[in-house]
């Protein structure tokens, strides 16, 4: 299955955002959208969220029209966390956890839905404040159960923006790679973005570098260039390969 973002246009109002924007991602790879501050990156997302509607262009999974979606559908299959979250709910980090199962219970939780929320909380390592309430946790604590919600969803695609902006560097490559491994284990369609380019690099099979919503590289790791992170940011970067991934010095 493949998620496939078609001459994508859209914005806020009369204004145009995203310009012109076409990209497929594939299963099991995490792409990471890269940009300056402003240049489109939680617009794509909402936009594939089907949270803001394109002015032209399509997006497809598989054979689904993603905009044709309702509601439930739509969240069985696209999992979506906002950049930054101000209404916290005053339930515990279980029912939060729980509440990404909500696209799958009709009437009350069922074995199956416990179940998947106590791995999460599991692969999560969040055992130890599990039963505390949302809004008695640490920001970066929020942030992990937060994402633990979005895989529990269990969906096809999984939009996390700006997921490990709170956490600590330990969280940060606990979240990342947890995210990672979900992706390749389970086929997943997933696209973060990322202000941290050595983060991304670590991490993601493939890159997206939006500028004033354009598209202006695409591809593996090696898009990431010093010409490009000039062309996108007007910064001056080195790029060194440590252990057979490539890492950007910024200087
Ligand atoms: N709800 C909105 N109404 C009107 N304009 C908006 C809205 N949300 C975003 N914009 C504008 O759209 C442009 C792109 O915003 P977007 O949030 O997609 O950027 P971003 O790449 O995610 O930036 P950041 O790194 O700061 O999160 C910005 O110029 C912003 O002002
Ligand atoms: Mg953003």
């Amino acid at each position: 299955m493949t998620l496939t973002i078609n001459s994508i246009s859209a914005g806020y109002d009369s204004s145009i955002i995203l310009h012109d924007i076409s990209v497929e991602l594939k299963q099991g790879l995490v792409t990471a959208l890269i940009g300056p501050n402003g240049s489109g990156k939680s617009t794509l997302l909402k936009v594939i969220a089907g949270i803001v509607k394109p002015y032209a262009g399509i997006i497809r999974l598989g054979d689904i029209n993603v905009d044709e979606l309702k509601g439930t559908q739509r969240a069985q299959l696209i999992a979506y966390l906002p950049q930054a979250s101000n209404s916290l709910p005053s339930t515990t980090v279980f029912e939060s956890i729980l509440l990404g199962r909500k696209p799958y219970i009709s009437f009350e939780p069922d074995s199956e839905d416990l179940a998947v929320v106590e791995d999460t909380i599991k692969i999560f390592n969040i055992e130890q404040y599990a039963f505390k309430k949302i809004n008695e946790l640490s920001g970066g604590e929020i942030q992990k159960v937060l994402i633990a919600r979005a895989i529990a969803q269990r969906t096809k695609v999984l939009l996390l923006d700006e997921p490990i902006n709170h956490l600590d560097v330990k969280n940060q490559l606990e979240i990342m790679n947890i995210v990672k491994h979900y992706t390749a284990s389970s086929g997943l369609i997933t696209m973060v973005v990322l202000h941290d380019i050595n983060r991304a690099l670590q991490f993601a099979d493939e890159f997206i570098l939006l500028k004033d919503g354009y598209i202006i590289e695409r591809g593996s790791s090696e898009v990431i260039t010093p010409h490009v992170l000039h062309e996108i940011y007007g910064i001056e970067a080195d790029c060194i390969t440590y252990k057979k991934k490539r890492k950007i010095i910024i200087i």
